[in-house]
């Protein structure tokens, strides 16, 4: 019998600059590891203000820049069955976590967890680029890539919601 995938769900405020990023940087990491039928992965904002949008065009170009194409991406909203179709839903950043621990209906059985702190064991999170500069995206690249490459290890070896 076939394993049913893991699905992840990366999330951000605007699912605009960091979880696209994210979601393509994991994507690919998953695919290089020929993975790409057990681990699932999607991502969504806690906010409205762009959905249906592509990604922010500096999160486009620091992706391209690393090889990685972000533009199929359309922004959406975390919503209530997000939390009951995956099993990991991963915050950047400690107002992502509040923001999800109030969005989580009682039925909820994802596992809700801070990106940094639970793929690399260390208490940091992954700062909103939006309003500065493209300096600011490329070290959300870079933390989001080791912390990718570090999550796929950590649901490989079946340290994570299930074994792929
Ligand atoms: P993200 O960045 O959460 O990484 O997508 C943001 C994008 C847009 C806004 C805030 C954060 N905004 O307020 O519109």
């Amino acid at each position: 019998m076939r394993t049913p995938p893991i699905r992840v769900l990366f999330v951000c405020l605007g699912n605009i600059c960091r979880s696209p990023l994210a979601h393509g940087v994991f994507a690919d990491v998953v695919a290089q590891r020929g993975l790409s039928d057990v681990i699932g992965v999607d991502s969504a904002g806690t906010g409205a203000w762009h959905v249906g949008n592509q990604p922010d065009p500096r999160s486009i170009a620091v992706a391209a820049q690393h090889g990685i194409d972000l533009t199929d991406q359309r922004a959406r909203k975390v919503a209530l069955d997000d939390f009951t179709r995956f099993d990991l839903i991963i915050g950047m950043d400690e107002s992502n976590i509040r923001d999800l621990n109030d969005l989580a209906p009682a039925k909820s059985t994802a596992r809700i967890e801070r990106y940094l702190p639970y793929a690399l064991g260390v208490h940091q999170d992954i700062d909103d680029p939006y309003y500065g500069g493209d300096e600011g995206f490329e070290t959300a690249y870079q933390l989001i890539r080791s912390a990718s490459e570090a999550l796929v290890a950590k649901l490989e070896t079946g340290d994570g919601p299930r074994r792929p």
